[in-house]
């Protein structure tokens, strides 16, 4: 399903937001004119990701300091050691778009 999210313009550069399709809840940023898409429950304990400060292409969680990947979701600092899914975003005509597919 390809859910729209609004004008790139609008997203803000420096945190995330949060957007809630069925059970997900994904964190969305974006870095420059890119937006990337990941879960927004950190893999260590569910704290929220869009929260979180945003460093280059990383994600660093609120509550215990772990960095995430937005490219890919990989963990890059402890105490988190699984990924959080990443999603596909699309941009078109300056609009983004979020691939999502019900689970
Ligand atoms: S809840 Fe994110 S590092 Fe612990």
């Amino acid at each position: 399903m390809k859910v729209e999210i609004g004008a790139v313009d609008t997203l803000p550069r420096d945190r995330g937001i949060r957007v809630t399709l069925g059970d997900d809840r994904i964190a969305m940023f974006r870095i420059g004119d890119e937006v990337f898409a990941v879960g927004d429950r950190c893999s260590h304990a569910e704290a929220s990701l869009a929260e979180g400060e945003v460093f280059d292409y990383e994600v660093e969680c609120p509550r215990h300091g772990s960095a995430f990947d937005l490219r890919t979701g990989k963990p890059l600092a402890l105490p988190a050691t699984k990924p959080v899914p990443t999603y596909e975003v699309v941009i078109e005509d300056g609009v983004v778009f979020l691939l999502w597919e019900e689970s």
